[in-house]
């Protein structure tokens, strides 16, 4: 999938195993927080293996910005990490992913998606609201801080029947 016409060329594709070290320099550059837990390419390599894990890389040209990686299971999926480069936010591309996200769980059969984002995570949970996401849970503690503390999760669901897809005839659409 790409974006014709536009100044930028984005492509997004599903990750293959040629990505795994791609991806653990792209998370690092992307979860910067003193608090947040490197994923090395081996982190990346055993998520994948995971039955019904999917990954989608959002590149611009030759040059990675993002990615989103997820669990189908059944009827039932779950978000399990996304994210973008600093230099490249605010500018749709999570919602870009977002958009395969949905459009691969509608056709693998899914109804609901359901993920959860660190409670203080404005920009996730304005993300995830946009597409109608809504909040069932708050997990005390969930995580686990580097460097000491806890943050709690916020658990979010969403119907895939009633699925709100903001940003509607921009790219990839
Ligand atoms: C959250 C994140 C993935 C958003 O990526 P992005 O490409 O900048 O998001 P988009 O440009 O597609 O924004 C889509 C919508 O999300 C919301 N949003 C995104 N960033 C936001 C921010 N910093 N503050 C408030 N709302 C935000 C807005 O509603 C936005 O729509 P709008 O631009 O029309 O207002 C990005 O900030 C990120 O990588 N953060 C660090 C990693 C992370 O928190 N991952 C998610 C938890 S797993």
């Amino acid at each position: 999938m790409t974006t014709q016409g536009t100044p930028e060329s984005i492509d997004i594709r599903p990750v293959t195993a040629f990505d795994l070290a791609l991806l653990g320099e792209l998370h690092a550059a992307i979860f910067r927080a003193p608090w947040d837990q490197p994923w090395s390419a081996q982190s990346f390599a055993e998520i994948l293996a995971m039955p019904g894990a999917h990954g989608w890389l959002l590149t611009s040209g030759e040059t990675p910005l993002g990615f989103l990686l997820a669990r189908f299971i059944l009827d039932e999926g779950e978000i399990l990490l996304t994210g973008i480069a600093p230099v490249a936010r605010r500018r749709g591309h999570a919602a870009r992913l977002m958009r395969v996200l949905i459009e691969s769980a509608r056709t693998a059969g899914l109804r609901t998606l359901f993920l959860e984002h660190a409670a203080g995570n404005e920009a996730a949970g304005a993300l995830y609201g946009g597409f109608g996401f809504s909040r069932i849970g708050r997990r005390r503690a969930y995580y686990e801080r580097r460097g000491g503390g806890r943050e709690d999760a916020i658990t979010l669901r969403c119907d895939l029947a009633g699925v709100r897809i903001p940003h509607q005839g921009g790219p990839l659409e």
